[in-house]
């Protein structure tokens, strides 16, 4: 079921990649971006992870804010990041590579935050995903998690799969989900329309 299940993802992502930045949806992931933007508190010298960065545009928008920001994004999908490394006009600053957000490849205390926009959604595992994402953050580190919400409040493992593969969490369900994995949370703002950011951190 995983591989399959991730093999589709990697496939769906490929196959929309060199259209991602030019369709309506970005539009409204970029202007979810930009108000993400007003609730993000980073320290001069960070070093941030993006996971599922996609074409790499979060990052791309952090690093000019941040001028000494260091960041790396991850994804699944290698069309995603080849667009991502193209437009990165941030060299040696921002990095891109290949991997599943459930099996990170990195040690542990890391990165000062973690950014995850619209991906959260795709994941098998989610909670393996919160473990390694408090894995690889420092104490006391923030994961800024946007995602389509739900008002459904069912046990967060029982949530189902629609047949499009994707999930969405109630605010509670997110913050069970977190504390579950040592990632408490901070709080909850909607950005746009459905679109709700939680913020936690990793305990000292
Ligand atoms: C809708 S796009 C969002 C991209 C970007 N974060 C943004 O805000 O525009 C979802 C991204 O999540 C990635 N993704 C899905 N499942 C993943 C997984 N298990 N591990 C890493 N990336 C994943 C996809 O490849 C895709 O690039």
């Amino acid at each position: 079921m995983t591989d399959n299940f991730l093999a589709n993802k990697k496939s769906l992502f490929n196959n929309w990649a060199s259209s991602y930045d030019w369709i309506f949806p970005s539009v409204f992931y970029r202007a979810i971006h930009q108000r993400l933007l007003e609730y993000v508190d980073l320290s001069d010298q960070v070093n941030v992870l993006d996971l599922g960065c996609g074409t790499g545009r979060l990052l791309a928008r952090l690093a000019t804010k941040f001028p000494h920001l260091r960041g790396t994004g991850l994804d699944l999908s290698p069309n995603m990041l080849r667009i991502a490394r193209l437009s990165n006009h941030h060299q040696p600053r921002l990095i891109y590579v290949e991997g599943n957000a459930e099996s990170l490849p990195f040690g542990e205390a890391q990165f000062d935050a973690v950014f995850n926009s619209i991906s959260f959604l795709h994941y098998l595992e989610p909670q393996q995903v919160l473990s390694e994402v408090a894995r690889v953050l420092t104490p006391g580190g923030r994961f800024y998690l946007v995602d389509f919400t739900s008002k459904q409040e069912t046990e967060p493992k029982k949530t189902p799969i629609s047949p499009l593969g994707v999930r969405f969490y109630s605010p509670k369900q997110r913050e069970i989900l977190g504390s579950a994995s040592g990632l408490m949370c901070v709080s909850h703002h909607y950005l746009l329309g459905p679109v709700l950011l939680t913020i936690f951190a990793k305990g000292h």
